[in-house]
């Protein structure tokens, strides 16, 4: 059985490096199932691993976290059978035809979730999940960057347990935060007398999710002094106040979230979807940072 997988032969942009790559399969390994990909989600870290700003692999690399799809091989499960429909969080790469997968990794595909949604949770669904577990018990979040993959569903989860949110985005985004249940605010200079005009109790914690000087002097001048202020993007920040904070993967956090999503207790909002054949497209769209929720390949 083949694979076309989808690499970055160097570091560069999309018209330069991506490429389709075609190999033989090896025989499968012993708690792994292969995967025909359906859906396959692009998450930025993707996008800037092809550019080189995060340099995880050497060229060529392959991408790619998390994945929806059709078990066409198992070896070693008595929860899943050949013919399941699952999704997941990906062995070494998602953005290729047929993934080899560890089967601890996989979630059985509710019938009532399209491929593209559950073909773009797990990478989400486990950071947001991550952020609002870590941050514990608090009563206010204001979270910097919202509209897209990570900050849709960590408004829904904070939301859930009761925190007030305060989120920023653009001006065409206003009013999807309102109806994820955030009190949205637009980002821009006089961010900061925005936030406090409409929020005047300092924050017990922060979230960035888009790494710029302008969120962090934010979160410094709106999050009470012994309040949390962390970081996802994994950019170099000014202030040492802010800790970042990095997924942790947890298969039961993925179902929760599935499981919302399956229930309609959770909104999932796919931005675009690109054929496969045309991912250099869905790279650069995602690497210019704008769209709203996720960025999804369709196999
Ligand atoms: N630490 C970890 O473990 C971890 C895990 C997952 C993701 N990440 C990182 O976390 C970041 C967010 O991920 P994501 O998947 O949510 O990204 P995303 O889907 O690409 O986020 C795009 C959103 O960012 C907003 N945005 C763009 N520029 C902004 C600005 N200057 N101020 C405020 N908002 C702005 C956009 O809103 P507008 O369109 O309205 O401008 C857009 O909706 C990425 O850097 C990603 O690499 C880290």
């Amino acid at each position: 059985m083949e694979t076309t997988i989808l690499i970055g032969k160097d570091y560069g942009y999309a018209d330069q490096v991506l490429d389709f790559y075609t190999q033989t399969l090896n025989p499968l390994s012993a708690g792994y199932a292969r995967i025909k990909v359906k859906a396959a989600g692009i998450n930025p870290i993707d996008a800037r691993r092809m550019t080189g700003e995060f340099k995880h692999s050497s060229t060529p690399q392959a991408f790619g976290t998390e994945f929806a799809g059709e078990i066409v091989e198992i070896n070693g499960s008595t929860t899943f059978q050949k013919g399941d429909a699952v999704l997941g969080s990906g062995g070494q790469f998602t953005h290729a035809s047929i993934i080899d997968v560890p089967v601890v990794n996989l979630v059985a595909k509710p019938q009532n979730i399209s491929w593209e949604v559950a073909g773009s949770l797990a990478g989400v669904a486990q950071t947001a999940m991550t952020i609002i577990d870590e941050l514990g018990p608090i009563k206010s979040l204001l979270i910097h960057g919202a509209s897209g993959g990570v900050g849709s569903i960590s408004i829904q989860l904070a939301v859930e347990r009761g925190i007030e949110v305060v989120a920023t985005a653009s001006a065409k985004n206003q009013e999807y935060l309102k109806n994820l249940g955030a009190t949205p605010v637009e980002y821009g200079p006089g961010l900061i007398e925005r936030i406090k005009a409409i929020h005047p109790a300092e924050f017990d914690a922060s979230v960035d999710m888009v790494g710029t000087e302008e969120a962090t002097q934010a979160s410094l001048a709106t999050v009470k002094a012994d309040g949390q202020m962390r970081a996802i993007s994994g950019r170099p920040l000014s202030s040492n106040k802010i800790q970042a904070l990095w997924v942790k993967r947890n298969v039961n956090n993925l179902q929760y979230v599935v499981d919302g999503i399956s229930s309609d207790k959770f909104q999932w909002t796919i931005d675009s979807v690109f054929p496969f054949s045309e991912a250099k497209s869905a790279y650069s769209q995602i690497l210019e940072g704008h769209n709203r929720g996720k960025v999804v390949l369709a196999f």
